[in-house]
């Protein structure tokens, strides 16, 4: 017979579900994460029928339907500012700067839209009243713009929404708040996934943008269910290093503009200031003429940006050399080591490798990679990179050095920044326009030997 109300034991890491207690997720291998839920199946359905199928013809946008943030670098990272009825969920490690970005984001969002006069929803499950009032004033914000609601509970929270009729919610931090709907703790994948839904719903109904701030696990993931980054529209992740003042503002999902668009600010004693010259930023305290340091040029999302890569590489004292990385993924550096090994004739088995993004950036993309060996080799070798070069380029396993996109963005953001050479993929060079900067020499390279000896001067 049908239960209504069922208990299941449900995994606090994927949301799988199972009518036992079990030790480990047999979906996503987390152990020990399985907690008692009450299920309540039986879900309200519309009265009104719900939503009506509309031709694709029929609907219309207009320019309107973004809302400029006033802040350039989120807007960015928004996809060109926010889309009225979206979800959008802000995660960070705690103290990083989430609640100050989105206090911000209020006051400026009041102060860049004259159209807007009816004020912004603040609710805060982790601050008083009078905490935020203290960030605020350390903001220089005043207050008319924003209406603080210190709540937990969704049906009391819907309340004051339906009253207030906000322009914009931000709900600080999705973990805290519960819905009376279901029994389990705040915190609790049902409790996370029923509150997103409800707001998600509420969100598309009323086309107010709703911001969901996240906390963050231990992992780096988004604590609660997975399921909590397929409901929302976009996902934002606030990085950077506690001990660094700099914060980089990342979408790794977005219904509604390019994923890999990142925003730089620093953290000042007034808040966050944004930071629109990054390269400038990240090569401000470059050593010049020192073996193991590279300029690379990397593409972020559509916007290049010039950053710094060390190397330190030093006989090992162990028998099984150390391996070492931050900013940039180990398994590839192990991989172009091998290859510097194989082609390059670099005898790097012996040897401690230790590599690091300076400013904290994370970066993925393939065109680091001569990057990579380039630094590797000049510490190695302990010979400096010649001043004024930067390098871009993928590097295959036999050693030559393959296209990338973007070329003549990297090359003028280097042009842009005073750098006189650039070494380059070969098959770049010549499909590059011919109207590029003509004050900076471009050298093609078919191989990662090519490449080193033009980056080391040998
Ligand atoms: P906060 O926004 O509370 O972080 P989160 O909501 O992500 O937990 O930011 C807290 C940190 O930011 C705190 O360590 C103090 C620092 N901070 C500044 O340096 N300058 C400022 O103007 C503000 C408001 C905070
Ligand atoms: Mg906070």
């Amino acid at each position: 017979m049908y239960k209504a109300n069922k208990t299941v034991f449900e995994c606090q890491s994927c949301g799988a579900t199972s009518p036992k207690w079990l030790g480990k997720c047999p979906d996503c291998g987390a152990w020990n994460s399985f907690v008692e839920e009450k299920q309540d199946r039986v879900k309200a359905i519309k009265k009104d029928g719900g939503a009506v199928p509309q031709s694709l013809a029929d609907i219309t946008l207009d320019s309107e339907d973004r809302l400029s943030t006033g802040i350039e670098e989120l807007n960015r990272v928004l996809g060109g500012g926010i889309v009225s009825g979206s979800l959008i969920l802000i995660g960070g490690d705690p103290g990083i700067g989430k609640s100050t970005l989105v206090l911000q984001m209020l006051w400026s969002l009041y102060v860049e839209n004259p159209a807007i006069r009816t004020p912004a929803l603040y609710v805060s499950g982790e601050e008083s009243p009078k905490q935020i009032k203290l960030r605020a004033n350390r903001l220089n914000i005043s207050g008319e713009a924003v209406n603080v609601l210190s709540e937990t509970c969704m049906e009391n929270i819907f309340e004051h929404i339906k009253r207030m009729k906000p322009s914009v919610i931000v709900i600080d931090s999705i973990q805290t708040v519960f819905t009376q709907e279901i029994p389990s703790a705040p915190g609790s994948v049902g409790q996370v996934r029923e509150c997103a839904l409800k707001l998600m719903m509420f969100a598309k109904d009323s086309g107010t943008p709703i911001f969901l701030v996240g906390h963050v696990t231990k992992e780096g993931a988004i604590a609660g269910p997975r399921v909590l980054e397929h409901i929302v529209d976009t996902v934002l992740y606030f990085e950077g290093d506690r001990g660094h003042a700099y914060r980089i503002l990342r979408a790794v999902k977005n219904r509604f503009g390019s994923t890999n668009e990142i925003g730089v600010f620093e953290m000042r004693d007034g808040g966050l200031a944004e930071i629109t010259n990054p390269s400038e930023l990240f090569l401000s305290e470059r050593p010049q003429s020192v073996s193991g340091t590279t300029v690379v040029a990397t593409v972020e999302g559509t916007r290049p940006i010039m950053v710094e890569l060390q190397a330190l590489v030093s006989q090992s004292t162990f028998g099984v050399p150390r391996r070492a990385t931050i900013g940039v993924d180990v398994n590839r550096v192990n991989l172009l080591i091998a290859v510097l090994e194989k082609t390059g004739g670099l005898h790097l088995g012996g040897m401690d490798t230790f590599l690091n993004v300076v400013g904290g950036l994370r970066i993925a993309e393939p065109a680091f990679d001569l990057g990579i060996v380039t630094t590797i080799a000049s510490s190695f070798r302990e010979l400096p990179i010649r001043q004024h070069v930067f390098v871009f380029g993928e590097v295959g396993l036999s050693g030559e050095v393959r296209g990338v996109s973007h070329a003549e963005a990297r090359i003028r953001e280097g042009a842009k920044i005073g750098f006189k050479e650039a070494i380059l993929p070969e098959s770049n060079l010549s499909r590059l326009n011919a109207n590029i900067k003509p004050e900076i020499k471009l050298i093609g390279v078919k191989d990662i030997d090519e490449a080193i000896k033009a980056a080391l001067d040998i």
